[in-house]
């Protein structure tokens, strides 16, 4: 008997002596005997979130069942996978598998695995020229399975071209595998090149279904008829129309300038997301910079392209804007941005598999300027000119050089003449991503260069009690030399010191960022998986996964399949998974028993390399990663400043963000110091990343770079027109290749949850009405079949009428943009701050950055970390903290980005003494399971921001 489904028979069995509704158990009974689904073969017939009547009603009952006609998600409808209101009375947590609590969020954890193996198998495309042979495999090996590429290999002209073995087989070693690379070469060992500067992004969709403006084929044709192009629909219009904050008294937000003298009582009003507060917006910014960049140095190419304020639909027919009608919408039809960079555009060749035609390529590629990897680039570097931006300091060359402000406190120093620098970035810290500088970017970059140097401090005090001890490092050209710590360099303490602080940043992101972001049980266990590993404290998770994998794979060995497999017990990659450790019987996954000896072996490549897996695709961010990333919204106009030496509950001025952006950042972050910004970001609210809610500063933002022109950008049209440069499909194709659902008509935005006469459902309407108005209708036509992705139920394919009559009005809800679209996406599982079209590019990318990574995987290892930076990554600094109490049910450590918050800003301490996750408002009562209740907690009664 499959084991997994064994179990739950038991379970079933189990309650049969509890209170649980007979009909349920019955569709347990049924859903255990037809088994797991097999993962799919062909990408038309993969999951799509849907699970049969039984499987939901076994799962969350007659509610589950209810919405499995929606386009949305199922597990979203299981038991216990929302707030309180979502679990079901009945048998206690001794049957915590048994229950339909247990069945709830077990069963949200197979959906969400089956769709991350199914992501992994149909969604990645590289665009270095790797994959054909992904599809056709190389040398006998699947191409699923291949781990190393010619086009991986370091150049001619790289100057370190001969150190990694020239012409021969390229292997980097010695210095080059020690630490983290500055341009990211040599993180995969055997593929020097991958993740490194200036490589192409990567795409998740078919080559064919990019660049949807350019009608490259039929279906392109069919689904979009001529209705694309860069400027349509209006970008300028579509900003205005369905992004624009509407303002209950303009005067009081002065398009998002507020008032004179950041006065207390300007107003900018904005749709709030009660779980999420502005640190966690300037999070992202700040993680953005470490992953990717499409700019050089912050600028694009020379050309200047307008940026709409044109046309508008009306009626369903474009039609120019006049002077009054452009002034009424408040757009700028003068507005010009340089055009986006791209990297290469020449024809893609074609080559021919199991009988049909693929392109190499995406028609166009651009070059990610940053390294992919999540090593902090943002604040070390990523190439020369960054590296110059970063200072160390002459006293101690381990650290950054941090300058004493009028009071005391330590900070960045500032941008010199002598720095390359763009000129907008004059009066900025120098640091090395400078672009789009906010004051929530100065304080993230403040923090961390202070907890680099707490480190260095830790590691100089150990070293001074015990200079003749073993480090933990040591050098790969001489393996069993023991460092001792009297013997570690200043440049060596520092590169260790940054591969502590980039663990840091990722583990935040994931166990903290993340799990506040997607506030809820299953994504909570999924995501502290992902980090810590199957193998730690979530048995849950873990269980939930082998009953994946024994019905797929069974004992199989193939090595096709032992690819996913291997996705499967390694999610966690995990840095504390099963990666970084080597075992006789195992030679490089085996599972973590303390007692087996580890011999895991510095001088073995496939010790230092082996804990990696690229699933056959080399690893880079895909365009579309980026697109989903545009998260403008988060930001609000005006930032409430609090004090912490006075009463933190009173909010004693507003600021506006345009004067904290660039230079101004700088200015406006030492005035008011680290611990007020901490507090007044870290009790603020978020924007919600919903329709009708983008920052109006954004829409206004000034360019000095650029010359000519408005001298201002609508920041909210630039997301739409980059996209349609770099060729995101359009919303609904989006969807099919991703493998959801599609939307058959703009009412389906609407949330089937609400009640029909509730005040939300008949505001998402008039919502829903706007982008009807914007992207139109259109006349539809059955002959066309517009997709290759997916098929209707029953297997028909899926043509230009969407199920509607052929030769009636049909939404042009294949036009939408993807930013646009995942605003317009109310309907999303509990505590999804994103849509889950965006967590559905989340799953497969946010697993890949770790699983690629050696150094979160087999080189996560004292000989590069030191034993002290180890420790310090595991425990979040220099001891473990557990939290009080039980959160949400679950005992946790007292999370790493609060721990370094009250080490690098200790004036803190008290405020963050009662927060659990620093990124949910301070402030908040977290209430009780995944309550996402705006309620003061105790002390904060008071506080301004809850009244009325
Ligand atoms: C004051 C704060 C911010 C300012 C002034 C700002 C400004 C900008 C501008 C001007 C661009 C366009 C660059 C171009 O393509 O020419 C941009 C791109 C972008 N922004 Fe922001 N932004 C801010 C905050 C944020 C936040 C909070 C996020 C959240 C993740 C974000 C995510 C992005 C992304 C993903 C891009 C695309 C980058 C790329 O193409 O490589 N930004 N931003």
């Amino acid at each position: 008997m499959v084991r997994g489904s064994g179990i739950l028979a038991v379970a079933i069995l189990g309650l049969s002596a509890c209170s649980t509704r007979t009909a349920d158990l019955a569709d347990c009974t049924t859903y255990v005997a037809a088994g797991f689904r097999k993962i799919a073969d062909e990408r038309a017939q993969r999951f799509l979130g849907k699970v049969q009547e039984d499987t939901a009603q076994c799962r969350g009952g007659d509610r589950a069942v209810a919405f499995r006609s929606t386009p949305w998600v199922d597990w979203q409808n299981y038991w216990a996978v929302g707030g309180s209101n979502s679990k079901a009375a009945g048998p206690s947590e001794e049957h915590v598998h048994l229950s339909p609590n247990g069945r709830g969020v077990d069963g949200a954890l197979l959906d969400l695995e089956y769709q991350r193996i199914e992501l992994i198998k149909f969604n990645l495309f590289d665009n270095s020229g790797t994959f054909a042979q992904y599809l056709r495999g190389r040398d006998h090996i699947d191409g699923a399975a291949l781990k190393t590429w010619e086009e991986m290999r370091l150049p001619r002209n790289n100057p370190l071209y001969a150190a990694v073995g020239g012409n021969g087989t390229q292997l980097c070693r010695g210095e080059l595998i020690r630490a983290r690379m500055l341009t990211g070469i040599c993180n995969d060992i055997k593929n020097p090149l991958m993740g490194s500067t200036g490589q192409m992004f990567a795409r998740n969709v078919e080559f064919d279904t990019t660049f949807p403006e350019s009608g490259n084929n039929f279906l392109v044709k069919n689904r979009h008829g001529d209705r694309l192009g860069l400027l349509k629909p209006d970008p300028q219009v579509i900003s205005r129309k369905l992004l624009t904050r509407v303002q209950s008294d303009p005067a009081k937000c002065n398009d998002g300038q507020g008032l004179a003298g950041n006065s207390a009582k300007a107003n900018c009003d904005y749709k709030k997301a009660p779980f999420l507060n502005v640190l966690a917006a300037f999070w992202v910014q700040f993680m953005t910079h470490d992953w990717f960049s499409h700019l050089e140095e912050g600028s694009n190419g020379p050309e200047l392209i307008p940026m709409g304020c044109e046309t508008e639909i009306e009626a369903g027919v474009e039609k120019l804007l006049t002077p009054e009608r452009m002034k009424q919408l408040n757009c700028r039809p003068e507005d010009r941005i340089d055009k986006g960079l791209i990297g290469i555009e020449t024809q893609p060749s074609t080559f021919t598999y199991a009988g049909q035609e693929y392109l190499s390529r995406a028609p166009k590629a651009t070059q990610n300027k940053n390294t992919a990897w999540w090593d902090a680039s943002q604040l070390y570097g990523f190439d020369e000119d960054s590296r110059h931006r970063v200072k160390r300091d002459p006293g101690d060359p381990a650290k950054f050089l941090l300058v004493s402000s009028p009071a005391g406190e330590a900070y960045l120093p500032l941008l010199q003449s002598s720095d390359p620098m763009n000129r907008q970035w004059a009066g900025q810290e120098s640091v090395a991503f400078a672009d789009n500088w906010s004051v929530g970017l100065s304080f993230f970059h403040n923090v961390f260069a202070r907890e680099h140097n707490l480190f260095v401090d830790a590691f100089r005090e150990r070293a001074a009690q015990t200079p003749d001890a073993d480090s933990g490092l040591r050098n790969p050209a001489t393996p069993s030399r023991i460092i001792e710590y009297k013997d570690v360099t200043a440049d060596e303490l520092f590169e260790a010191a940054r591969l502590v602080v980039a663990a840091e940043i990722a583990k935040i992101h994931t166990t903290e960022w993340t799990p506040q972001l997607l506030y809820n049980e299953p994504l909570f266990l999924g995501l502290n998986a992902n980090w810590h590993g199957l193998l730690k404290d979530f048995p849950q998770a873990r269980e939930a996964l082998e009953k994946i994998v024994v019905q797929n794979f069974g004992p199989s060995r193939d090595v096709k399949e032992a690819t996913q497999w291997y996705s499967v017990f390694a999610s966690g990659s995990g840095i504390f998974g099963l990666g970084n450790h080597v075992y006789a019987d195992e030679p490089i996954f085996a599972a973590f028993d303390p007692a087996k000896e580890d011999l895991w072996d510095l001088s073995n490549p496939d010790h230092v390399n082996g804990g990696i897996n690229h699933f056959g695709s080399p690893f880079n961010f895909p365009e579309e990663f980026v697109s989903v990333y545009r998260l403008h919204s988060m930001l609000p106009d005006l930032i409430e400043l609090r004090d912490l030496n006075g009463d933190p509950n009173v909010i004693s001025g507003k600021i506006s963000l345009l004067e904290t952006v660039r230079g101004k950042a700088t200015g406006a972050l030492r005035k008011g110091g680290l611990a007020n910004w901490g507090l007044s970001m870290g009790r603020q609210r978020l924007g919600a990343l919903t329709l009708q809610n983008s920052p109006l500063f954004l829409q206004n933002l000034s360019m000095p770079r650029l010359p000519g022109g408005s001298g201002k950008v609508d920041v909210l049209a630039l997301d739409l027109v980059r996209d349609r440069e770099r060729g995101i499909p359009r919303f609904n194709e989006f969807r099919r290749q991703y493998g959801l659902k599609q939307l058959t008509s703009f009412d389906d935005f609407a949330d089937p949850h609400l009640p029909k006469d509730s005040a939300e459902l008949a505001e998402q309407r008039r919502l829903i009405g706007i982008v009807r108005e914007s992207y139109g209708q259109h006349r539809c036509d059955a002959a066309k079949v517009i997709t290759k992705a997916q098929t209707n139920d029953d297997g028909t394919p899926i043509n230009d009428c969407l199920g509607h009559t052929n030769g009636s009005m049909v939404d042009n809800i294949e036009d939408v943009d993807v930013v646009v679209g995942m605003l317009a996406e109310f309907a999303r599982p509990h505590g999804f701050a994103i849509s889950e079209t965006q967590f559905q590019v989340f799953i497969l990318n946010a697993s890949r950055r770790l699983f690629s990574d050696r150094f979160f995987t087999s080189s996560f290892r004292p000989e590069f970390y030191t034993q002290l930076g180890y420790e310090w990554v595991m425990n979040n600094g220099p001891e473990r903290m557990i939290e009080n109490g039980m959160p949400n049910g679950h005992q946790v450590e007292v999370m790493p980005l609060n721990r370094v918050l009250m080490r690098t800003i200790p004036e803190l301490r008290g405020e963050l003494a009662p927060v659990i996750d620093a990124f949910d408002p301070w402030a908040r009562d977290r209430g009780e399971y995944y309550s996402l209740q705006w309620k003061p907690r105790e002390g904060a009664e008071s506080d301004e921001s809850f009244k009325p």
